[in-house]
């Protein structure tokens, strides 16, 4: 099974950079043709894999390719996929230490080495998640457990108009009524007002309520914004509140000189986000949540039945059942910890630096275009921009700009996505993925321009 997998898979890594960047065309009508019920008798599986491979795989974004660079690109080092196989087929418990304390320990070094990146002390503890948002809300909840009574109706959060939409999602999923979400304004480079965010938390708790959770971020969806954290951590500390980084796209930057200049004060968080199959390029699956002292994350997440075995109280020794809501699950730590053994961190710092270095790279070219303006900077690896031709009102520029991007999308060599900015719509280019190289950059302007010469907004070079 595996040799045949083999054969499909290299040929399909291979083409990885001659594949469109994205190719849905049809793929709605193609799903709704595999509605099928139960099947009764099995099917061999060369069909089956041929069925993945040639017919359905093909009709998707390119998200494992160079010319990936929309939203927040994953990666897909092939190392971690080799890991899932052998985790997988060797199937052992790693909720509890004592099921398998020897694979636990890898998985515990795992999190100690985040740990390290983002300069927490040894009294951090952590869990690997299936991805961000899961991560954010194993925060709120620790949050929750730690500075609020068990009726936390009063408890109100905070994060800014830029915060990533997981962590609305994962306070309605903690239990706070939507009113409790407050939402600070950012300012011109998209980070969080401390100001108003001060004066907010004044106001909440003259009118009773109990502001307990800022959440800031490193690294915004919408443009790569870093909050001031120093400066929240500051607040947080002098206002006794949770100070949680939702870092899913901009932590592992914390491995170059650059990403730790711009995140400076991620460890004064009293929880982190991490998710690396953003910017450590491990395939989908894989978050990650820290927590400075450790003991809030276990005491949030402990309970006990009769049925399960002893849990360990050597503090060297971790039950992660006891700081995660998860019990049963996959060994995920397998997949960080090879490659990251394999390798060493430093391939992994190189090609971050390589990634900042692009994104300005771009931006510089972006910032020559006649006609073209840069909307938001790069503050790690986002570059967002838009076409500004004058005389037309913000709607009719923002239909302008959706079509100079089906235009830059329609040519198939690189994925980029939209976003509103205020009332603004602008495009974005995120290069992480450890496969996009300076050619496929490169590609992107020419296709950039190639757009903007046929809409007639610029001439080409
Ligand atoms: C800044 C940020 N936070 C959180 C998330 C959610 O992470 P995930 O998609 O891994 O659940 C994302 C995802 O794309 C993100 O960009």
């Amino acid at each position: 099974m595996v040799r045949q997998a083999m054969e499909r898979i290299v040929p399909f890594v291979e083409s990885l950079p001659r594949q469109p960047a994205c190719d849905v065309e049809g793929a709605v009508e193609l799903a709704r043709t595999l509605v099928e019920p139960l099947p009764r008798t099995g099917t061999p599986l060369e069909e089956l894999l041929d069925l993945v491979f040639r017919d359905l795989a093909p009709k998707s974004f390119n998200a494992a390719g160079p010319g990936y660079l929309a939203y927040i690109p994953g990666g897909g080092i092939f190392h971690a996929a080799v890991a899932d196989l052998v985790s997988n087929a060797i199937n052992r418990y790693v909720g509890v230490f004592i099921a398998a304390p020897a694979l636990v320990q890898l998985e515990a070094n795992v999190v100690r080495w985040f740990a390290e990146i983002v300069g927490y002390p040894a009294a951090a503890r952590g869990i690997l998640t299936t991805g961000g948002s899961l991560a954010n809300f194993t925060a709120i909840v620790t949050a929750r457990r730690s500075r609020l009574p068990e009726n936390f109706f009063a408890g109100t959060l905070y994060a800014s108009d830029q915060v990533h939409h997981s962590v609305v999602k994962a306070a309605l999923l903690a239990g706070f009524p939507e009113a409790n979400i407050r939402t600070i304004p950012s300012d011109e480079l998209f980070r969080i007002r401390p100001d108003l965010l001060r004066a907010r938390i004044a106001e909440d708790r003259a009118r009773g309520l109990q502001p307990f959770l800022v959440v800031g971020s490193a690294g915004t969806t919408n443009t790569g914004a870093v909050d001031d954290l120093e400066a929240l951590a500051a607040l947080c500390a002098e206002e006794k509140l949770w100070f949680h980084v939702d870092a899913a796209y901009g932590g592992f930057l914390m491995l170059t000189a650059r990403g730790r200049d711009r995140m400076r004060g991620l460890a004064r968080a009293d929880s982190i986000t991490l998710d690396p199959h953003k910017a450590l390029f491990l395939p989908y699956g894989n978050g990650s949540l820290l927590v400075r002292d450790g003991a809030e994350l276990r005491r949030a997440h402990t309970t006990h039945a009769h049925y399960m075995p002893e849990m360990q109280d050597d503090p060297d020794l971790v039950d992660f059942c006891e700081y995660s809501p998860e019990l049963s699950r996959g060994w995920r730590g397998l997949r960080v910890w090879l490659p990251l053994k394999m390798h060493g961190i430093e391939p992994f710092r190189r090609n971050l630096d390589e990634k900042i270095d692009l994104t300005s790279w771009a931006a510089g070219e972006l910032r020559a275009i006649p006609g073209i303006e840069i909307v938001a900077e790069p503050q790690l690896t986002v570059v967002a921009f838009r076409a500004a031709a004058r005389g037309l009102t913000e709607p009719e520029l923002n239909e302008l700009n959706r079509r100079l991007l089906e235009r830059i999308n329609a040519r198939k060599r690189v994925f980029l996505t939209g976003t509103m900015l205020g009332a603004r719509f602008v495009i974005r280019i995120c290069v992480l993925s450890f496969r996009t190289h300076r050619d496929r950059v490169e590609a992107a302007l020419e296709d950039i321009r190639a757009a903007l010469a046929e809409m007639r907004l610029s001439a080409p070079r």
